[in-house]
């Protein structure tokens, strides 16, 4: 019997309407264009304004996808939001979404795994339409980064954005759909990447802080090992690959990626240098953009994969 898969149905993203270019940060902060660009290779990024928040951006990023997929909203079974910037303590993005779209009975929840929390969720995601817990699913990944960066440290301010991608996943037979993913977590460098605040620690949100170098070094390694182990996963090799649409952290770490996985850069979805850093949105806010401007085609190979806070980190392979 064929085998039941987690098919991508269709993609949506969503921006904030407001665009902050590397000039307007060297008024902010002690930094320049040229370092920005050199150092990571983000021009501009996206920043939210009065009115748009994580929820507001991740329901315009799901009605796109189920408008793409051709569904309604009534189709959807299973909601889950990866977000590290909820609008609330709770209740969660995924039943602020499941309002908004009007959708009265559903399986909704959010998913916190920082810039690897849209590699988390479709996992899950994936496991709950194979197990046939779910036919339909939404997974979003939704950020409002800006409203918890210090604006006095150039170190980190500099590398955010906002934004919300998202997918909808339906189970199919065939051989399309997600065919493997692999995720993994170390605890032990949670303080590299972390917010120092919290409900239960300092009753208020807090701010980014970040070892960058320290980051950067484990990321090169821990991507390219997750991008080997779920190519074998899926018995594959990196020469099937159709497109790698990476996290959009830094353009050097996406080239140094690429480099060991000996990817051509053609290959490679790069949206870092309009988008920066959107953690959560930062893969599905790039597959949509490749999607929409014909990159990514129905039964390309595709490659997806974050690394982040915690640390944690994932990949996934999918027949698109
Ligand atoms: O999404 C989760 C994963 N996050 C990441 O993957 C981020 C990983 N890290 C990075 O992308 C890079 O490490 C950064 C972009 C954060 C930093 O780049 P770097 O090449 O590692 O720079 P650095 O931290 O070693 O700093 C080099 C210099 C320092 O000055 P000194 O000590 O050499 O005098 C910094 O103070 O650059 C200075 N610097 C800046 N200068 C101008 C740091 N930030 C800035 C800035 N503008 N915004």
């Amino acid at each position: 019997m064929a085998e039941r898969r987690s098919v991508i149905l269709g993609t949506g993203s969503a921006l904030p309407q407001r665009e902050m270019l590397n000039a307007e940060l060297e008024g902010i902060v002690d930094t320049s264009d040229e370092w920005i660009v050199e150092r990571t290779g983000i021009r501009s990024r996206r920043i939210a304004g009065e009115g748009e928040s994580t929820s507001t951006l991740a329901t315009a990023a799901a009605r796109r996808a189920i408008e793409a997929a051709g569904l309604d909203a009534g189709d959807i079974g299973l909601i889950i939001v990866a977000t590290a910037t909820p609008d609330h303590t709770f209740p969660s993005v995924g039943t602020q979404v499941q309002a908004a779209l009007g959708v009265n009975d559903c399986v909704a929840f959010d998913v916190q795994a920082v810039c690897s929390g849209f590699l988390y969720a479709l996992s899950v995601a994936d496991s709950m339409i194979r197990t046939g817990a779910a036919e339909k699913a939404l997974v979003i990944g939704a950020e409002t980064m800006s409203r918890i960066l210090d604006w006095e440290d150039r170190t980190t301010c500099v590398l955010f954005g906002d934004g919300a991608g998202a997918v909808v996943v339906g189970a199919e037979t065939g051989d399309r759909g997600i065919l493997a993913t692999r995720l993994h977590a170390d605890g032990r460098f949670r303080s590299m990447l972390y917010v120092d605040g919290g409900p239960s620690s300092t009753g208020t949100v807090g701010k980014v802080r970040m070892r960058g170098r320290e980051v950067f070094r484990h990321a090169v390694v821990n991507l390219a090992d997750v991008l080997v182990e779920v190519m074998d996963a899926a018995g594959l090799k990196p020469e099937d690959i159709d497109w790698l649409v990476p996290h959009q952290a830094n353009m050097r770490i996406l080239e140094g990626t690429a480099r060991k996985l000996g990817l051509p850069r053609e290959k490679v979805v790069v949206t870092v240098d309009r988008h920066a850093n959107t953690s959560a949105a930062s893969v599905p806010l790039a597959l949509d953009t490749a999607v929409r401007d014909g990159r990514v085609k129905r039964g390309d190979l595709i490659v997806l994969e974050a690394m982040g806070g915690g640390f944690t980190w994932g990949a996934a392979v999918v027949r698109f």
